[in-house]
């Protein structure tokens, strides 16, 4: 921990605030036990932010983001109609012999990573900053890699349960996969490359790889037992209860904050309507950044709208084409066979990805509404935080399935072609390089 950032605070959040907060779940604490401790033991030691660098900043903005969700939760957890005034749960917390409002104080912190980040806690602060650096690597080469800001190796999390971690680990490998799947094909919009050439049909090759891999991280994750997993009632009645809101409109951290995923949206389309505006919604919870790379990339050509003016063809005119037409044209742009295979590995993503709210989520709310128990006061599990429900990602996901490429299926699927992809790479010689993901400090 940088010395300005007093090590007494982090220590505190890691250890301390996952004990109190677990005590106050279980009824042995109070809230106001929390609000005592952190006033003695954290907001009275820290820190002027105008002395702080950015990345102390940013190492604060991760542990008061923790303090603010858990001063948040148990706030409006244990006071009637809290959910309509969050923001009162801050009125007693002040930082400093200066007496900062901690939401000035945090607001204040965020100005001055210099990131534009949010107001709040947020995807950036929870999992890219937290969870130290994760590296993907084909083989030796490194293919992307997103460091976090500490470098104790420690996840920080609500509870301090393996699950949380695991939780914020997986979501960050999949944000650095995509990262690099992202890198590579990010650069073939700008460039006006050929998107069938053979050095662009590697790189799409190695990006559908690396998606198999992510799939098989999420389903990996669904098939772990409970105990080193996450039991979906530790998601809905622990760890989402901690996305409360900190002011009646905020954003709270979501998946669907995920820049990169975002991000390959727009490179490889997605026909529903106003996705544009719904992912503008989000704009004010991430970085300034992600805002400007998001703008460009909605801005411009898809690349299987790039793609098809490249061979020459009309989209609308190819989904009316015969099978013996489709068979002609794949024989001709054999590259059309990578892209159809990428297509169809985002959706599979896309898919495994369904499965796993379903699992930890709408499926056993379901299963609790239909035993009258009803639902979470606080964070609602009938939707995801940023108001998502099951049928829109049901909706994402059967648009993504339904790709500019969707026509081939049928005439790939008879030759043999289908969207499975090793997650690993062949050469030439057919030796294989794999992928991996590790996460390195
Ligand atoms: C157990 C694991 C997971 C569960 C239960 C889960 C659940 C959810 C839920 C409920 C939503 C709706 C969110 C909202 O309304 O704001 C959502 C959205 C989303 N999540 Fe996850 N998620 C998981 C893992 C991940 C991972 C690892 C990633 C990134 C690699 C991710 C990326 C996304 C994205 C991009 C969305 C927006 C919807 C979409 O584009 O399909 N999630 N997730």
């Amino acid at each position: 921990m940088d010395r300005m950032v007093p090590e007494q605070v982090g220590d505190w959040v890691l250890a301390e605030l996952p004990r109190l907060n677990q005590a106050i779940l279980r009824e042995q604490a109070s809230p106001g036990l929390l609000l005592t401790e952190l006033e003695e033991h954290v907001l009275s030691c820290l820190p002027d932010v105008a002395q702080l660098s950015p990345s102390q900043a940013q190492q604060l903005i991760v542990l008061c983001g923790f303090v603010g969700a858990s001063v948040a939760r148990h706030y409006q957890e244990h006071t009637v109609g809290g959910t309509h005034h969050p923001e009162f749960a801050f009125g007693p917390l002040t930082v400093g012999g200066a007496r900062i409002p901690f939401r000035a104080y945090f607001a204040a912190l965020a100005e001055h990573t210099g990131t534009g980040h949010y107001q709040r806690d947020s995807y950036a602060s929870l999992v890219r900053w937290n969870v130290g650096t994760v590296r993907v690597r084909l083989g030796e080469e490194t293919m992307a890699e997103i460091p976090g800001v500490f470098d104790d190796r420690r996840i920080r999390s609500y509870t301090g349960t393996p699950g949380e971690e695991r939780f914020f680990l997986l979501v960050k490998q999949g944000e650095v996969i995509e990262l690099a799947v992202n890198e590579l094909l990010a650069p073939l919009t700008r460039h006006r490359s050929s998107l069938i050439c053979d050095k662009t049909r590697h790189s799409v090759r190695v990006a559908t790889a690396l998606l198999a891999e992510l799939r098989r991280l999420l389903l990996d994750f669904a098939a772990l037992p409970p105990e080193i997993g996450m039991p979906a009632e530790h998601f809905m009645d622990v760890f989402r209860q901690f996305a409360a809101h900190w002011t009646v409109n905020d954003i709270p951290p979501s998946g669907a904050l995920d820049p990169e995923a975002l991000k390959r949206d727009f490179l490889l389309g997605l026909a529903v309507e106003n996705y544009d505006r719904q992912a503008r919604r989000l704009f004010p919870a991430l970085l300034d950044h992600e805002r400007d790379e998001l703008d460009e990339l909605m801005d411009g050509p898809t690349l299987p709208q790039q793609l098809f003016d490249e061979i020459g063809v009309d989209e609308d005119e190819l989904r009316f084409a015969d099978d013996g037409d489709l068979r002609r044209l794949v024989a001709h742009h054999p590259a059309l066979i990578d892209w159809y295979r990428l297509l169809a590995m985002h959706a599979r993503v896309s898919g495994a990805h369904l499965m796993l709210s379903k699992k930890f989520l709408f499926k056993p709310q379901r299963q609790r509404d239909e035993a009258g128990l009803g639902d979470r006061e606080v964070v609602s599990n009938r939707s995801g935080t940023t108001g998502m429900t099951e049928m829109f990602l049901e909706r994402l996901t059967r648009a993504r399935q339904d790709h500019s490429l969707a026509m081939l299926r049928p005439v790939l699927i008879a030759e043999n072609v289908n969207g499975d992809a090793p997650a690993a790479v062949r050469s030439g010689r057919g030796a294989a390089t794999p992928v991996s993901v590790e996460l390195t400090g």
